[in-house]
């Protein structure tokens, strides 16, 4: 059995490696797939501020480069004081990419609220 805060962990160290000089809101996600590895992301802002990518989409975009295909949880973790939801773009690529996994968030300190992905997006535009 992995240890309890591990994801928590595997994000809030990607999250010191977020490049955010523009919105100064540093930004780490760690994603778990089913066999266990985690797969770490962080926000990535460039000065044309629209190409800027979420922490999520880096950490699913690189799991998806190095193989993994199933996924069971990701912990999102941010420099604000609450913990934030992914923005709508991303809960729009992790259901497509991940399906309908746990998604817990944390503010820096560790406070922490769980949700499954279906109910941050229970719409989804579905593949055809
Ligand atoms: N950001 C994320 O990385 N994930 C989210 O779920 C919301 C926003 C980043 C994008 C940008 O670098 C900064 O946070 C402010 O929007």
């Amino acid at each position: 059995m992995a240890p309890k805060n591990e994801l928590f962990a595997a994000a809030k160290k990607a999250m010191a490696a977020s490049r955010s000089p523009y919105s100064k809101l540093k930004v780490g996600a760690a994603l778990r797939a089913k066999d266990g590895k985690i797969y770490p992301g962080c926000n990535i802002e460039a000065a044309s501020f629209g190409l800027t990518v979420c922490a999520e989409r880096v950490a699913v975009f690189s799991a998806l480069a190095s193989g993994a295909s199933k996924f069971v949880e990701i912990a999102i973790v941010s420099s604000a004081e609450e913990p934030i939801t992914p923005c709508g773009a991303c809960r729009q690529v992790l259901w497509e990419l991940c399906g309908d996994m746990k998604v817990s968030v944390y503010n820096r300190k560790g406070k922490r609220r769980s949700f499954r992905l279906s109910q941050l997006l229970p719409y989804p535009f579905e593949k055809f």
